[in-house]
Protein backbone atom coordinates (compact mmCIF):
# COMPACT_ATOMS: atom_id res chain seq x y z
CA UNK A 1 0.00 0.00 0.00
CA UNK A 2 1.74 3.76 -1.03
CA UNK A 3 0.97 6.75 1.73
CA UNK A 4 -0.37 10.20 0.44
CA UNK A 5 -0.29 12.65 2.82
CA UNK A 6 -1.94 15.88 1.79
CA UNK A 7 -0.55 19.18 2.86
CA UNK A 8 -2.00 22.29 0.50
CA UNK A 9 -5.00 24.46 0.96
CA UNK A 10 -4.84 27.83 1.79
CA UNK A 11 -5.37 27.74 5.98
CA UNK A 12 -7.34 31.07 5.66
CA UNK A 13 -9.17 29.84 8.85
CA UNK A 14 -5.11 29.93 11.09
CA UNK A 15 -4.54 33.46 9.53
CA UNK A 16 -2.34 35.29 10.14
CA UNK A 17 -0.61 32.83 11.00
CA UNK A 18 -0.48 31.22 8.07
CA UNK A 19 -0.07 34.15 5.74
CA UNK A 20 3.89 33.17 4.49
CA UNK A 21 4.01 30.12 6.44
CA UNK A 22 2.44 26.47 5.26
CA UNK A 23 -0.16 25.65 8.02
CA UNK A 24 1.13 21.90 7.93
CA UNK A 25 4.64 23.59 9.16
CA UNK A 26 3.60 25.01 12.42
CA UNK A 27 4.38 23.50 15.56
CA UNK A 28 2.24 21.09 17.57
CA UNK A 29 3.74 21.12 20.71
CA UNK A 30 7.64 19.60 19.89
CA UNK A 31 7.55 19.03 16.40
CA UNK A 32 5.87 20.43 13.61
CA UNK A 33 2.24 19.45 12.60
CA UNK A 34 3.68 17.30 9.43
CA UNK A 35 5.69 14.73 11.69
CA UNK A 36 2.63 13.34 12.84
CA UNK A 37 1.00 11.85 9.60
CA UNK A 38 4.33 10.77 8.70
CA UNK A 39 4.73 8.88 11.77
CA UNK A 40 1.59 7.39 11.81
CA UNK A 41 2.34 6.47 8.11
CA UNK A 42 5.08 4.82 9.52
CA UNK A 43 3.38 2.94 12.22
CA UNK A 44 0.75 1.27 9.72
CA UNK A 45 3.53 -0.15 7.75
CA UNK A 46 3.82 2.03 4.75
CA UNK A 47 7.11 2.87 3.16
CA UNK A 48 6.59 5.14 0.49
CA UNK A 49 4.78 8.59 0.98
CA UNK A 50 3.52 11.05 -1.59
CA UNK A 51 3.45 14.75 -0.08
CA UNK A 52 1.12 16.97 -2.00
CA UNK A 53 1.63 20.63 -1.28
CA UNK A 54 0.83 24.13 -2.80
CA UNK A 55 3.40 26.03 -5.45
CA UNK A 56 4.42 28.12 -2.41
CA UNK A 57 5.56 25.69 -0.11
CA UNK A 58 6.35 22.49 -2.14
CA UNK A 59 10.20 22.97 -1.65
CA UNK A 60 9.80 23.74 2.52
CA UNK A 61 8.45 20.24 2.58
CA UNK A 62 11.41 19.09 0.78
CA UNK A 63 13.93 20.61 2.79
CA UNK A 64 12.54 19.96 6.36
CA UNK A 65 11.73 16.34 5.20
CA UNK A 66 13.91 15.65 2.81
CA UNK A 67 14.22 11.43 1.46
CA UNK A 68 12.08 10.57 4.51
CA UNK A 69 14.71 8.65 5.98
CA UNK A 70 15.00 10.33 9.44
CA UNK A 71 10.84 8.36 9.41
CA UNK A 72 11.95 5.03 7.93
CA UNK A 73 9.89 6.33 5.01
CA UNK A 74 10.71 7.49 1.14
CA UNK A 75 9.90 10.37 0.66
CA UNK A 76 8.14 11.99 -2.63
CA UNK A 77 6.85 15.52 -3.46
CA UNK A 78 4.12 16.52 -6.20
CA UNK A 79 2.70 20.40 -6.25
CA UNK A 80 -1.37 20.74 -6.97
CA UNK A 81 -1.25 23.91 -9.04
CA UNK A 82 -4.70 25.14 -7.58
CA UNK A 83 -3.88 24.92 -3.61
CA UNK A 84 -7.78 24.94 -2.82
CA UNK A 85 -8.52 22.33 -5.88
CA UNK A 86 -9.93 20.22 -2.83
CA UNK A 87 -9.07 17.20 -1.27
CA UNK A 88 -9.70 14.48 -3.87
CA UNK A 89 -7.93 16.67 -6.36
CA UNK A 90 -4.57 16.69 -4.12
CA UNK A 91 -5.12 12.51 -4.29
CA UNK A 92 -5.54 12.63 -7.85
CA UNK A 93 -1.88 13.64 -8.60
CA UNK A 94 -1.05 10.10 -7.04
CA UNK A 95 -2.41 8.48 -9.84
CA UNK A 96 1.50 7.74 -11.47
CA UNK A 97 2.69 7.20 -7.65
CA UNK A 98 0.22 4.52 -6.87
CA UNK A 99 0.16 2.99 -9.99
CA UNK A 100 -2.14 -0.08 -9.06
CA UNK A 101 -1.75 -0.24 -5.18
CA UNK A 102 -4.13 0.53 -2.27
CA UNK A 103 -3.70 3.95 -0.91
CA UNK A 104 -4.02 5.04 3.10
CA UNK A 105 -4.56 8.61 2.66
CA UNK A 106 -3.90 11.35 5.23
CA UNK A 107 -4.85 14.77 5.86
CA UNK A 108 -2.11 16.61 7.15
CA UNK A 109 -3.44 18.53 9.70
CA UNK A 110 -4.96 15.53 11.30
CA UNK A 111 -3.37 14.68 14.95
CA UNK A 112 -4.05 11.34 16.19
CA UNK A 113 -2.34 7.71 17.94
CA UNK A 114 -4.87 5.16 16.46
CA UNK A 115 -2.61 2.16 15.11
CA UNK A 116 -3.87 1.76 11.49
CA UNK A 117 -1.60 -1.55 10.70
CA UNK A 118 -4.35 -4.10 11.42
CA UNK A 119 -6.91 -1.97 9.55
CA UNK A 120 -4.37 -1.67 6.37
CA UNK A 121 -3.78 -5.11 6.50
CA UNK A 122 -7.14 -6.38 6.77
CA UNK A 123 -7.35 -3.20 3.82
CA UNK A 124 -4.90 -4.54 1.95
CA UNK A 125 -6.37 -8.19 2.00
CA UNK A 126 -10.13 -7.95 1.31
CA UNK A 127 -11.09 -6.67 -2.71
CA UNK A 128 -12.22 -3.44 -4.14
CA UNK A 129 -13.20 -0.65 -1.96
CA UNK A 130 -12.95 2.33 0.48
CA UNK A 131 -12.82 2.81 4.19
CA UNK A 132 -12.92 5.70 5.68
CA UNK A 133 -12.59 6.17 9.79
CA UNK A 134 -14.65 8.36 12.29
CA UNK A 135 -14.84 9.64 15.50
CA UNK A 136 -17.75 9.87 17.89
CA UNK A 137 -18.06 13.71 18.16
CA UNK A 138 -21.23 15.15 20.77
CA UNK A 139 -20.89 19.06 20.03
CA UNK A 140 -19.11 20.44 16.47
CA UNK A 141 -20.23 17.64 14.31
CA UNK A 142 -21.28 19.77 11.71
CA UNK A 143 -17.43 21.59 10.64
CA UNK A 144 -16.32 18.00 9.40
CA UNK A 145 -17.99 15.37 7.16
CA UNK A 146 -20.68 13.53 9.37
CA UNK A 147 -20.87 9.58 8.82
CA UNK A 148 -24.81 8.37 9.97
CA UNK A 149 -24.02 4.64 10.67
CA UNK A 150 -26.62 2.09 11.78
CA UNK A 151 -26.62 -0.13 14.49
CA UNK A 152 -24.41 -3.08 12.74
CA UNK A 153 -21.90 0.24 11.86
CA UNK A 154 -22.92 0.38 8.24
CA UNK A 155 -22.30 3.32 6.52
CA UNK A 156 -26.14 4.97 5.71
CA UNK A 157 -24.68 8.40 4.50
CA UNK A 158 -22.18 10.78 4.74
CA UNK A 159 -22.69 14.83 4.53
CA UNK A 160 -19.93 17.28 4.04
CA UNK A 161 -20.51 20.10 7.07
CA UNK A 162 -24.53 20.08 7.25
CA UNK A 163 -26.52 22.52 8.85
CA UNK A 164 -28.33 19.92 10.63
CA UNK A 165 -26.19 16.52 10.99
CA UNK A 166 -27.68 13.54 11.42
CA UNK A 167 -25.27 11.60 13.40
CA UNK A 168 -22.57 12.57 15.91
CA UNK A 169 -19.77 10.39 14.30
CA UNK A 170 -16.97 13.29 12.24
CA UNK A 171 -14.88 11.99 8.94
CA UNK A 172 -12.05 12.09 9.59
CA UNK A 173 -8.96 12.81 7.35
CA UNK A 174 -8.30 9.11 7.37
CA UNK A 175 -8.94 6.69 4.12
CA UNK A 176 -7.71 3.91 2.05
CA UNK A 177 -8.50 3.57 -1.37
CA UNK A 178 -8.47 0.64 -3.79
CA UNK A 179 -6.79 1.30 -7.37
CA UNK A 180 -10.43 2.57 -8.70
CA UNK A 181 -9.96 6.02 -6.98
CA UNK A 182 -8.68 7.75 -9.70
CA UNK A 183 -10.78 6.57 -12.38
CA UNK A 184 -13.85 8.07 -9.57
CA UNK A 185 -12.05 11.41 -8.74
CA UNK A 186 -12.60 11.86 -12.60
CA UNK A 187 -16.41 11.35 -12.68
CA UNK A 188 -17.03 14.28 -9.75
CA UNK A 189 -17.55 17.89 -10.25
CA UNK A 190 -16.52 21.09 -8.20
CA UNK A 191 -18.88 21.18 -5.09
CA UNK A 192 -20.61 24.91 -4.37
CA UNK A 193 -17.47 25.90 -2.67
CA UNK A 194 -15.09 25.07 -6.41
CA UNK A 195 -13.20 21.93 -4.60
CA UNK A 196 -13.24 18.26 -5.42
CA UNK A 197 -14.72 17.14 -2.24
CA UNK A 198 -13.57 13.80 -0.55
CA UNK A 199 -17.21 13.45 0.93
CA UNK A 200 -18.45 13.12 -2.50
CA UNK A 201 -15.98 10.48 -3.46
CA UNK A 202 -16.55 8.00 -0.34
CA UNK A 203 -20.23 8.57 -1.31
CA UNK A 204 -19.19 7.24 -5.04
CA UNK A 205 -18.15 4.24 -2.98
CA UNK A 206 -20.88 4.17 -0.43
CA UNK A 207 -23.48 4.16 -3.52
CA UNK A 208 -22.04 0.75 -4.78
CA UNK A 209 -21.99 -0.48 -1.40
CA UNK A 210 -18.12 -0.36 -1.31
CA UNK A 211 -17.81 1.76 1.86
CA UNK A 212 -16.48 0.45 5.13
CA UNK A 213 -16.15 2.26 8.06
CA UNK A 214 -14.41 1.90 11.24
CA UNK A 215 -14.26 4.04 14.46
CA UNK A 216 -11.50 5.46 16.36
CA UNK A 217 -10.31 6.72 19.35
CA UNK A 218 -8.77 10.63 19.44
CA UNK A 219 -7.90 13.00 17.07
CA UNK A 220 -8.00 16.00 16.03
CA UNK A 221 -8.00 18.64 12.83
CA UNK A 222 -5.69 21.18 14.12
CA UNK A 223 -6.36 22.77 11.04
CA UNK A 224 -10.14 24.11 12.17
CA UNK A 225 -9.70 27.02 14.20
CA UNK A 226 -7.10 28.39 16.61
CA UNK A 227 -8.83 26.88 19.61
CA UNK A 228 -8.31 23.32 17.85
CA UNK A 229 -4.23 24.13 16.95
CA UNK A 230 -4.00 25.34 20.84
CA UNK A 231 -6.14 22.42 21.68
CA UNK A 232 -4.09 19.71 19.66
CA UNK A 233 -0.68 21.38 21.32
CA UNK A 234 -1.82 20.96 24.47
CA UNK A 235 -3.25 17.48 24.61
CA UNK A 236 0.27 16.34 22.51
CA UNK A 237 1.97 17.81 25.26
CA UNK A 238 0.24 15.56 27.97
CA UNK A 239 0.16 12.59 25.74
CA UNK A 240 4.29 12.89 24.73
CA UNK A 241 4.68 13.52 28.83
CA UNK A 242 2.16 10.18 29.61
CA UNK A 243 4.45 8.00 27.45
CA UNK A 244 1.39 7.65 25.47
CA UNK A 245 2.79 9.34 22.13
O1 LIG B 1 -10.26 16.84 8.94
C1 LIG B 1 -11.43 16.19 8.63
C2 LIG B 1 -12.28 16.94 7.63
O2 LIG B 1 -11.42 17.32 6.53
C3 LIG B 1 -13.43 16.05 7.14
O3 LIG B 1 -14.35 15.83 8.19
C4 LIG B 1 -14.16 16.69 5.97
O4 LIG B 1 -15.09 15.80 5.47
C5 LIG B 1 -13.16 17.07 4.87
O5 LIG B 1 -13.80 17.77 3.81
C6 LIG B 1 -12.06 17.96 5.43
O6 LIG B 1 -12.65 19.19 5.82
P1 LIG B 1 -11.80 20.51 6.09
O7 LIG B 1 -12.69 21.68 5.90
O8 LIG B 1 -11.12 20.38 7.40
O9 LIG B 1 -10.73 20.49 4.93
P2 LIG B 1 -9.54 21.53 4.73
O10 LIG B 1 -9.91 22.48 3.66
O11 LIG B 1 -9.10 22.09 6.05
O12 LIG B 1 -8.38 20.60 4.19
C7 LIG B 1 -8.00 19.44 4.87
C8 LIG B 1 -6.55 19.12 4.58
O13 LIG B 1 -6.32 18.88 3.20
C9 LIG B 1 -5.57 20.18 4.99
O14 LIG B 1 -4.49 19.52 5.63
C10 LIG B 1 -5.15 20.84 3.70
C11 LIG B 1 -5.34 19.77 2.67
N1 LIG B 1 -5.82 20.26 1.36
C12 LIG B 1 -7.05 20.83 1.28
C13 LIG B 1 -7.53 21.28 0.08
C14 LIG B 1 -8.89 21.91 -0.02
C15 LIG B 1 -5.03 20.12 0.24
O15 LIG B 1 -3.89 19.58 0.33
N2 LIG B 1 -5.51 20.57 -0.95
C16 LIG B 1 -6.72 21.15 -1.10
O16 LIG B 1 -7.10 21.52 -2.24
Amino acid sequence: MKGIILAGGLATRLRPLTWVTNKHLLPIYNKPMIYYPLEAMAKAGIKEVLITSSPDHAGDFANLLTTGEEFSLRLYYAVQKNPKGGIADAISLAEEFAKDEKTLVMLGDNIFNFDLRKSALEFENQGNGAMVFGIKMPTDSQQYGVIEMDNKGKVLSIEEKPENPKSDIAQTGIYMYDSQVFTFIKSLSPSGRGELEVTDLNNFYLKQGLLQCRLIDWWIDAGTSYDELLRANTMVAEKVKGGQL
